[in-house]
């Protein structure tokens, strides 16, 4: 495959392999010459995709919100390949579809020891890595448009994917005078397994192709169109982009909701607002 330059040879990290976005990371990477460690809570399927690359790949199963297991990963692929130069954290649970009151301690601690311990540990343990071995390396973190923007539901999965832009600053300042690169990618609306669990609830899988008709490019997005911008940062052509994050959204985050292009009086907020938790507050009306 044509493509990014400094990929050949690397041996990249991608968590959260077995499926979406994160096995479209791992095709690429591999395709552009990377060996490739696929790390995922999924063994079946974090095997069947490492088996399916073009190039030399290592499954390892494993959960990032475990020590032990980041350590065994990163462990397995030195054995394996010698070194560990890049990695894709991109492991990610989107928790509780339950309105805010309902939200149990145990769902925040879930999504929050996944997407955001997950983040810190597999990003400690890169630098460990890169501290034993003649540097080197870049990072990229998946982070969303929740890292960004408000929605009323999915309060531990928001606050979980701001949380990874913290991981990435702080990562990103230590890592600029080692040569380390750390940027992130923040996808927009991406069918993937991700929202399998939630596929009827309103904002889960099966009305997302209807609400990708309300993104600026008007349509959702494809796995492979978030890994293109993920191996990007992750090969030499970035070599000048640190620290940022790359939306890859169909243009959603830059919307401005004020204005009737951004939506404005071409919905209902009766409608919005009718959920169930919301009793019979009266309507505010315009001020
Ligand atoms: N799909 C979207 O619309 C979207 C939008 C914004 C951000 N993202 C982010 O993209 C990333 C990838 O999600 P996806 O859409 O490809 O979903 P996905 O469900 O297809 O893939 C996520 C993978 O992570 C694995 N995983 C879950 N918990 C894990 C753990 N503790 N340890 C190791 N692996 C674990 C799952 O088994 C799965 O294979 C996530 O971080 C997600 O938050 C997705």
């Amino acid at each position: 495959m044509e493509g990014w330059e400094g990929l050949e040879g690397k041996v990249a990290v991608v968590t959260g392999a077995a499926s979406g976005i994160g096995a479209a990371s791992a095709r690429r990477l591999s395709a552009l010459g990377a060996r490739v460690v696929a790390v995922d809570v999924d063994a079946d399927g974090v095997h069947g995709v490492v088996a399916g690359l073009p190039g030399p790949g290592l499954a390892v199963p494993g959960d990032v919100s475990r020590e032990e297991d980041v350590r065994r990963y990163a462990q397995r692929a030195v054995e394996e390949f010698g070194r560990l130069d890049l990695h894709h954290l991109n492991a990610g649970i989107v928790g509780s579809f339950a309105p805010l009151p309902e939200l149990t301690a145990d769902d925040f601690d879930h999504v929050l020891g996944v997407n955001l311990r997950g983040a810190f540990l597999g990003v400690r343990e890169a630098f460990r890595r890169y501290r034993t071995q003649d540097g080197g390396g870049a990072i990229v973190l998946t982070a969303s448009i929740a890292s960004l923007r408000g929605s009323h539901d999915l309060l531990p999965y928001q606050a979980s994917k701001h949380g990874v832009l913290g991981v990435l600053r702080g990562a990103a300042m230590y890592g600029g005078p080692l040569g380390v690169r750390v940027n992130a990618v923040a996808p927009g609306l991406v069918p993937t397994g991700l929202f399998s669990d939630a596929a009827a609830a309103a904002g889960g899988g099966d009305d997302m192709l209807r609400r990708g008709t309300t993104v600026p490019l008007r349509r959702t997005g494809t796995p492979d169109e978030i890994a293109s911008v993920v191996v990007f940062l992750l090969s030499d052509d970035a070599a000048y982009v640190h620290g940022e994050v790359i939306s890859a959204d169909g243009g959603s985050a830059i919307v401005n909701t004020v204005r009737p292009s951004g939506g404005a009086g071409a919905w209902d907020t009766t409608a919005v607002d009718g959920r169930p938790d919301a009793g019979d507050r009266p309507a505010e009306g315009v001020r």
